[in-house]
């Protein structure tokens, strides 16, 4: 996260790729900041894709607790 939205470089993942036909869950770090509109406006830029409700976590997140919220998606 970048001043409450995500970090713009992102921007460029966003406008250059197609996500018809996808499931997009936005996922970040943070130092405090929660997600705030960041995945809506995300989705928006995008146009495309089924964006679900994302997910913050701290900035020193553990690979484990990643690995964990992932394997609870149940995709
Ligand atoms: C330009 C910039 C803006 C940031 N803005 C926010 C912010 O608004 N809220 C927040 O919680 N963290 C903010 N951060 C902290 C980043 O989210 C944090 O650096 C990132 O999660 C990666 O964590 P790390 O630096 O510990 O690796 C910002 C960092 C940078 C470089």
């Amino acid at each position: 996260m970048w001043w409450g939205i995500a970090a713009w470089p992102v921007d460029d993942f966003i406008q250059s790729n197609d996500f018809t036909g996808k499931t997009v869950i936005p996922f970040c770090t943070s130092a405090s900041s929660g997600l705030g509109e960041s995945g809506t406006l995300l989705a928006e830029m995008a146009g495309t894709g089924d964006w679900l409700e994302g997910q913050r976590f701290s900035s020193a997140v553990s690979e484990a607790d990643v690995q964990s919220w992932l394997d609870g998606l149940d995709l």
